[in-house]
């Protein structure tokens, strides 16, 4: 991009299209002094070309009809519609049509990178996503750029607002979980489909792409183990306070011998720990690399402004060729970048709370701890109380670090032991 003047296209101009427009229009000159670049948003494409997105758009930029984005000459296409399909295509056809592309879809990414880096590669194009992780917190660059130096030791991210907004409702407030997720659907936090934010999906699509960033990690996020928040129920949060601990949905991914290990799971980490004192619809990253020791960044990773914060940078870096030089050099799911495997996740060990429903019988504890022990999971602590809901009891017990496998074989047993009167719960513990 040899000239001064940039121009830009956005698709989808809903929530976080709003507030691109807002920054590409009300600040170009603010922009055009710090960068020496004119970045001009020419073409605003939606279907909905009728509802107030709460910036003032000059007359005749905003289209239905795609065609007039694939066929203008734009420099920049900027792709918020997200979801896979019809994203998929129309980014493929943005490159086709000789235009980089900035997006803010982890969904995309984490789902077709492989072959969208690779067809931006032949075309001679770019692909730029830090809004695709954590929202305004500029992770993604961190791991590429200002950490370079090191070899990542561990990631520990809570990178789905809405679940640490909900979980914060539930452990402040008492709040009823529905009342959260609409109100985090209404500030603009949550996906469409909240499931995919309370079952653990988007964090472990955001996971994916740390991973690929920053230990070559090529893996399918279906095969990451994964539990969301939509297990967590105000009884856990009432145990875990006693135990000196917060839940917290975390996203992880660890160097260990023979690779990396990634999981998302609700986990028990120390009251006193950064973590823990992260609420609301705040995200947060923690980073360990062996030279620069823990880096801990915390924003906010959803909604209009901090979202719209990541995409507009990208427009910048890709203006100034800032991209291209990221682009080329990380290879992307690329032939020959360094690739650390996914280690299976049966091959890994932890230590974990455990939420049994059992008959309130003479003789059942000593059956569950029996089933433990034979699968050689050692327990460090257990509580019991009587279930409002039901003539059962709450068994919770915290393990000692065992095999996951191990502990696997254990539930599964438990689980299907007559005592039973529901499926087990397993989060993750930290000390
Ligand atoms: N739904 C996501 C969250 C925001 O709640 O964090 C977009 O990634």
């Amino acid at each position: 991009m040899e000239n001064n003047t940039v121009k830009v296209g956005l698709v989808g101009f809903g929530t976080i299209g709003g507030g691109v427009a807002d920054i590409l229009l009300n600040k170009k000159e603010e922009i055009r002094r710090k960068t020496g670049k004119a970045i001009e948003l020419v073409k605003i494409c939606d279907k909905d070309t009728a509802s107030d997105r709460g910036v003032q758009i000059p007359d005749g930029i905003l289209t239905d009809d795609l065609s007039e984005i694939i066929n203008s000459p734009l420099d920049i296409v900027i792709e918020l519609i997200g979801g896979l399909e019809p994203a998929r295509t129309f980014v493929l056809n943005f490159l086709k049509a000789g235009k980089d592309v900035v997006t803010a879809n982890k969904a995309l990414v984490a789902n077709h990178g492989p072959e969208l880096f690779d067809e931006a590669r032949r075309l001679g194009r770019t692909i730029a996503f830090e809004a695709s992780v954590c929202g305004g917190i500029p992770i993604l660059s961190s791991i590429a750029s200002s950490l370079q130096a090191n070899t990542i030791k561990s990631i520990d991210a809570i990178c789905n607002g809405t679940s640490n907004f909900i979980l914060s409702q539930m452990e402040g407030k008492g709040a009823d979980y529905d009342g959260a997720v609409k109100e985090a659907q209404r500030l603009g936090y949550a996906e469409a489909n909240p499931s995919m934010d309370v079952d653990g999906t988007d964090a472990v699509q955001k996971l994916t792409i740390m991973a690929q960033l920053a230990f070559g990690v090529k893996t399918d996020w279906k095969s990451i183990p994964r539990t969301g928040i939509d297990i967590v129920k105000s009884l856990d949060i009432r145990f875990a306070r006693k135990l000196g601990k917060r839940i917290r949905l975390l996203a992880t991914a660890k160097r260990v011998s023979g690779g990396v290990e990634l999981k998302v799971s609700p986990t028990l980490v120390p009251e006193t720990s950064p973590l823990a004192k992260v609420c609301d619809a705040f995200n947060a990253v923690q980073i360990i690399g062996d030279f620069v020791g823990p880096v801990f960044y915390q924003g906010l990773g959803a909604g209009r402004k901090p979202t719209a914060s990541a995409v507009c940078s990208d427009v910048i870096d890709t203006a100034l060729g800032r991209t291209r030089i990221t682009f080329d050099a990380l290879n992307l799911w690329g032939p020959g970048r360094e690739s650390v495997p996914a280690v299976d996740p049966n091959q890994t060990s932890e230590t974990a709370y455990l939420r049994l429903k059992v008959e309130d019988h003479p003789g059942v504890l000593a059956k569950t701890t029996g089933i433990l022990g034979q699968h050689g999971v050692s327990i460090s602590s257990l509580l019991q109380e009587a279930d409002d809901d039901s003539s059962g009891a709450n068994l919770i017990i915290l393990t000692h670090e065992a095999p996951s496998g191990s502990l696997a074989a254990a539930i599964e047993e438990i689980n299907s032991s007559s005592f039973v009167l529901e499926k087990t719960v397993k989060m993750s513990v930290r000390d």
